[in-house]
Formats: C-alpha cells, sequence, structure tokens
C-alpha cells in the first residue's frame, strides 16, 4: 500500500494534523513534523519532541478497528526492526508499547481512533534519534540513537524503513485478521513477559510476575498468591 508523506518544519502535534486530514476524508497520509510545539504521549502527558526527534503520525483507515491495540504492536515491532536493520542495534518493546534500550526509554507510541460515520486510527511515534541531551525531569529515563551509537542518524532513513515494516504488518496482517503473528512476533521483542513488574495504577501498587498477554494486548499478571490479573491499558506505568 502506498502512503503519501506530509513533512512540516513545525507543528503543534503531528497527531493532531494527522486528524485534520482524517476530516478531508483522507488516508495512508504519514505526518512527519521536524519539532512538535506540543506533542503528547499517553496519558496526556507532554512528550518531548525536537530537531533530534523522529515525530510521526500514521493516518489509516482500517477494516476492522475492534482491534486497534494490535497496531501499536504492529508499530513497536517495526521500530525495533527498523533499529536493527540500520544501526545494528537490539531494542526492545516494553508492554504496552514502548521501545527501550537497557531500560531507558528510545520511544513511545500513542494510537488514538477518530470514530464517527468513518472510522479513522492515528498512530503516533515519538522516536529520539539525534538528541544529545534531555530536558532534566526525563534524563534519567530517556536515550536516543546517536547516545547510543555514537553518530548522527539520518532521521529520513529511520522513518522510512519504519513504515516499510510497518506497512507490510498492516497488509500481510493486521488487514487480514492474522492478529496471533503480530502477538507473536511481538513477543519474540518484549522483555516485559517473564519479568517481575510494579503496576503503578492512579490508586495503587500491583507487584506481580507478568506471565503473558491475552487476546487483546492485556498484560497477564501473576500475583504472589498465584492468581492471575489482568492489566488493561489505560491508567498504568509499569516498572521493572
Ligand atoms: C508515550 O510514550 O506516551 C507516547 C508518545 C507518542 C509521541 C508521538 S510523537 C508523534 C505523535 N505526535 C504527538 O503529539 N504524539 C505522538
Amino acid at each position: 500500500m502506498q502512503y503519501k508523506l506530509r513533512h512540516y518544519k513545525s507543528l503543534i502535534s503531528t497527531q493532531d494534523k494527522a486528524k485534520e486530514f482524517s476530516k478531508k476524508g483522507l488516508n495512508n497520509i504519514v505526518v512527519i513534523s521536524d519539532v512538535q510545539t506540543k506533542g503528547r504521549g499517553r496519558f496526556k502527558r507532554k512528550w518531548y519532541s525536537d530537531n533530534g526527534s523522529l515525530s510521526m503520525s500514521i493516518l489509516l483507515k482500517p477494516k476492522n478497528i475492534a482491534n486497534l491495540q494490535y497496531l501499536t504492536f504492529a508499530a513497536a515491532i517495526s521500530i525495533v526492526k527498523a533499529i536493527n536493520k540500520l544501526i545494528k542495534v537490539s531494542t526492545k518493546i516494553k508492554w504496552p508499547n514502548d521501545v527501550h534500550y537497557k531500560g531507558k526509554k528510545l520511544c513511545g507510541i500513542l494510537t488514538e481512533g477518530i470514530f464517527g460515520k468513518e472510522n479513522y486510527v492515528v498512530v503516533g511515534i515519538g522516536l529520539n534519534v539525534n538528541q544529545n541531551k534531555f530536558p532534566a525531569e526525563i534524563k534519567n529515563i530517556a536515550i536516543s540513537l546517536k547516545l547510543i551509537k555514537n553518530k548522527t542518524i539520518n532521521i529520513q532513513d529511520v522513518s522510512k524503513i519504519i513504515l516499510t515494516e510497518f506497512f507490510i504488518i498492516y497488509n500481510d496482517q493486521y488487514n487480514k485478521n492474522k492478529f496471533k503473528n503480530i502477538q507473536k512476533t511481538w513477543k519474540k521483542y518484549c522483555d516485559t513477559i517473564g519479568k517481575n513488574v510494579e503496576v503503578i495504577t492512579k490508586t495503587k501498587k500491583i507487584y506481580g510476575k507478568a506471565v503473558g498477554i491475552d487476546k487483546n494486548c492485556n498484560l497477564l499478571l501473576k500475583l504472589k498468591n498465584n492468581k492471575i490479573v489482568k492489566i488493561i491499558e489505560g491508567d498504568i506505568n509499569i516498572r521493572y
């Protein structure tokens, strides 16, 4: 499937620009901006994006909108694969949708549905590519490809490979309802499963061992008393 690329020097958020395109009935549009003045992450968090970042939103109009979490998984897989192909660095997925390197966050994904007469999805990808340093509040938890490889990386090259990998999964697996295949590949790159984790919800902390994911991509957590509870993405944060 061919996508159309729209490149901007500065936007408030590529997510919002992609949504504007959806209002015009367009889809398969990729919005990239060199900087975002108000990039946003999950849980309405601020997403730091400067010239060193890849800030990209993919606007899709999938037939199947009941399984959007698999688009997030597809994006995470594409990012891990692209980084490996381009600079031979092995990164991991942290459930549900962060890509990290040795515990530091490299990339976040924000998937938003636009539901109405016609349904659209915007998959937003924020990847730290060429930052030399980060603002104080994230400097201990964030990393960039440049800091890993000690060299400047061409942001356009990374975006192209991510998009190629993403659209292969979107066309050949997501649109053909091959969700098990997506989960299988995702599990290969995910390092959350098998780990003891701390799940932080708005009201409490839960400790347990991540033992798997269910068909809706929820995390299955085994508690001390051997009970298995389902952790639904939404208002949680996990720590290893
Ligand atoms: C997260 O980890 O909380 C998700 C971060 C997603 C950031 C990307 S950058 C491109 C797109 N535009 C935004 O405003 N957010 C997403």
